[in-house]
């Protein structure tokens, strides 16, 4: 398994182009599921998120072309509506082929995710959606075996409240929804930016979608029995643009992020800022830049438009470095404290008390061997790399590879010393 290895380097310095949001990509994708025609993606990030769902897609029966940024989808012989654990327990938002699959197909069979990393993260609320919606759902072996009304008949527009806002559980039930009988409505819905960019694919597609961004959608079922094809440029990443700002912010650094929208990161950008960092619109570009020194600022996740779960590691980072004492809450996900060992084993100073971490900013972070079992906080060790003493090694880089497109690439061009060592994490 590949390591990514870091020396302490200059300030990031430079222009850095974001890729297209994954978490965006990944929904479409499955949307792509609602039509028979030949679909195109553009501004898809070579990721292996990306390679997974189209090996998802590919074993439901569609015939998928990934040549990032382009992704084309197409149906391809006969349907097999069932994803099977070996594929779901690469990526839990497998679980985004349910809505879509039940929807068109009248049956699905999807593996449970399992435990992950992070938590349990149950889909009990994109379950009860679905029973609303006329289907019947039963757990077996495993796995999740859903079936339309009457034996595998058109779902039934319904209203469905969410217990709590869930960003795949909002959007497996737009895209179910888009073909059942008659309106469903959303209420208590994740507001962000992925769910409104798969709103717009939904409309484009010929359904009619109302009220993404806002917790409650409308869904009006489209009469025919499938959707459009279509083709659509995916909005660029907002956790990949936050990386990167926390990284420039970090290194005390001064960086262009080409085609990031401050307006899907206002949280972030406000806690940036008041912690010494200065973050300007340039046209359709973001330029960070920090000359003053980090002040410690407290942080606790929430649903969008709240501070981003995906950013709390990175941010953590951020933290250890200033001169005082913040605090960082998580509420959204269990276990989301894993970079917190590690960091420590780089001279961090950071207190755990439940879902709260005490951080003591350090004057330096040291380099060491370390490694990290999500994505995020794989990142967070990548940017506490930079500015550690010495040298950081990063294993597990496979996490890293499922969010990052090239990410020792785009930081070396900014003047990071990091490099990939194949085959290092044995
Ligand atoms: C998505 C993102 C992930 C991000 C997360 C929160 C994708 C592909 N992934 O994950 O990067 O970290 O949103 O912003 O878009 N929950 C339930 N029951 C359910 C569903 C969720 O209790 O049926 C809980 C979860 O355990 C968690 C919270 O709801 O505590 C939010 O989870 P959710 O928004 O569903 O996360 P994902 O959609 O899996």
């Amino acid at each position: 398994m590949d390591a990514i290895r870091i020396r302490c380097g200059p300030p990031l310095c430079g222009r850095v182009r974001i890729s297209g949001a994954k978490n965006a990509a990944l929904p479409i994708l499955c949307a792509t599921l609602l039509s028979d025609g030949p679909s195109r993606l553009r501004n898809v990030p070579a990721l292996r998120d990306i390679e997974t769902t189209a090996a998802l897609l590919r074993f439901l029966g569609r015939t998928v072309t990934v040549e990032t940024p382009e992704v084309n989808v197409a149906a391809g012989s006969d349907v097999r509506p069932e994803a099977p654990y070996e594929l779901v327990k690469q990526m839990r938002a497998s679980v985004l082929v349910l809505g879509p699959l039940v929807a068109r197909f009248g049956r699905a069979k999807v593996s449970l995710p399992g435990g992950c990393a992070i938590g349990t993260r149950p889909i009990d609320q994109h379950l009860k959606g679905l029973e609303a919606m006329g289907c019947t759902i039963q757990l077996d072996r495993g796995y999740v075996l859903a079936e339309g009304p009457a034996g595998g008949g058109r779902l039934r527009g319904a209203e469905v409240c969410f217990d709590l806002p869930t960003v795949t559980g909002t959007e497996n039930l737009m895209m179910a929804a888009s073909l059942a009988k008659g309106r469903t409505t959303l209420v208590n819905c994740a507001r962000e930016p992925e769910v409104e960019e798969l709103a717009r694919v939904l409309n484009k597609m010929g359904a009619e979608v109302n009220g993404a961004g806002t917790d409650v959608i409308h869904v009006v079922g489209a009469e025919r029995g499938e959707l459009a094809p279509f083709d659509h440029a995916i909005i660029p990443d907002r956790i990949e643009a936050g990386t990167y700002m926390v990284a420039a912010a970090a290194t005390g650094g001064d960086v262009l992020l080409e085609s990031a929208r401050l307006e899907d990161l206002e949280a972030l950008v406000s806690k940036l800022r008041q912690a010494g960092a200065e973050i300007a619109a340039e046209g359709e570009n973001v330029r960070v830049r920090r000359t003053a020194p980090l002040r410690p600022v407290n942080a606790t996740t929430a649903p969008h438009p709240g501070f981003p779960t995906d950013m709390q590691a990175q941010f953590m980072v951020l933290m250890c470095l200033a001169q005082g004492e913040s605090v960082i809450s998580e509420t959204i996900f269990e276990n989301r404290f894993m970079h917190v060992p590690e960091l420590h084993r780089m001279g961090a100073r950071i207190a755990l008390r439940g879902h709260t971490a005490i951080v003591h900013g350090v004057p330096r972070l040291r380099g060491a061997s370390v490694m990290a079992t999500d994505l995020r906080a794989s990142a967070s060790l990548v940017i506490a790399g930079l500015v550690a003493e010495g040298e950081t090694e990063v294993r597990r880089v496979y996490h890293l590879d499922r969010g990052y497109e090239r990410i020792e690439a785009k930081l070396g061009a900014l003047g990071a010393n990091i490099e990939r060592v194949k085959g290092a994490d044995a």
